[in-house]
């Protein structure tokens, strides 16, 4: 797929995100002048804003290997024994979704990202002894939603922490610019703007509608993305104007109908809309709370004026 072709390789190539680019640009130069590997990196942000893209940038930068697996895809501690042991000097290890990983395997990290090492445990019983194994000096960068879903002993071997926001609309518009052009899309810039408007702060997403737009575009228009062709093509999709789609409504309109307007309690949401409880938090939460149509309270989720109002229902 064309994500590929779409993912800056360079960190002056990626848009947005200008506090975290500031601290990698001289993290990295400061490791670089050293000859030292980067230290650990916790990437940390909604889905959809970068994170892997990141990780890939920072080992370009640093001109080393990376080598790319997940927390529910390291299965048992000889699963990353075996990655951990095939690393070369200074490599970045890229784990997503590290809260995922489970208790076991999560104590192999602890001696690998202190010390470089691997403590084996050989025998059982009485006579059983540990052995260290040195390991390559790496970078770990871990990706993860919710910097509190990692335990805090595992957060406290990080020492870089970055935290991924949503991005603002010229950000997304400078994005979407930028795709449409490796892409060969005609674009006006109403038409990326209004792209962005819709995007929730997201770049995956901001790419998936210029596709379908340019799609719509294609097919039914002559091809040019402007700002009519961008809003009807957005329109089938049936995302709104501020980019919310069915989930979001359901969300909302489960708050506001079947709660009064909440709190309601994220598990009793989870039931009621049938929708995942982490999708809920890690998906479509980040950006309704960012426009201020959700408020998290200490006895739930409930749904502000501003929701009542998109949705033309008169507030309680
Ligand atoms: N494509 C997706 N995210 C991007 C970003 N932050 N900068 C440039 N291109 C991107």
């Amino acid at each position: 797929d064309s994500d590929i072709t779409l993912r800056p390789k360079w960190l002056n190539e990626y848009i947005g995100q200008d506090k975290v680019k500031n601290k990698l640009d001289i993290f990295i130069q400061a490791a670089k002048g050293r000859n030292e590997a980067l230290d650990h990196v916790l990437l940390v942000g909604p889905p959809g804003l970068g994170k892997t893209t990141l990780a890939n940038i920072i080992a370009n930068e640093m001109g080393v290997n990376i080598r790319v697996t997940s927390g529910p895809a390291i299965e048992r501690a000889g699963d990353l024994a075996s990655i951990l042991t095939n690393l070369s000097d200074d490599d970045v290890l890229f784990i997503d979704e590290i809260h995922r990983i489970n208790r076991t395997v999560e104590e192999i990290l602890y001696p690998a990202m202190e010390d470089y090492a691997l403590d084996i445990i050989i025998g059982k019983g009485p006579s059983a002894r540990s052995v260290r194994l040195d390991l390559s000096r790496f970078t770990l960068i871990g990706a993860t939603t919710r910097s509190g879903l990692l335990t805090s002993p595992l957060r406290d071997r990080f020492g870089v922490l970055l935290n991924l926001e949503l991005y603002d609309i010229n950000s997304l518009t400078d994005i979407i610019n930028r795709s449409a052009k490796i892409l060969n899309i005609e674009i006006e810039i109403e038409g990326a703007l209004e792209i962005a408007r819709r995007s929730r702060g997201t770049p995956r997403i901001a790419n998936r509608l210029l596709k379908r737009v340019r799609d719509y575009a294609q097919v039914v228009e002559n091809g040019i993305i402007t700002l009519e062709v961008a809003k009807k093509g957005l329109d089938l999709l049936e995302i709104d104007e501020l980019g919310l789609d069915n989930v979001d409504r359901k969300i909302l309109l489960s708050i506001i109908h079947n709660f009064d307007g909440g709190p309601v309690g994220i598990d009793t949401l989870s039931a009621a809309t049938g929708e995942e409880k982490v999708t809920i938090e890690d998906v479509y939460e980040p950006y309704l709370i960012q426009i201020g149509f959700i408020n998290r309270t200490p006895r739930g989720r409930v749904a502000s004026k501003k929701a009542y109002e998109h949705f033309n229902i008169s507030y309680k």
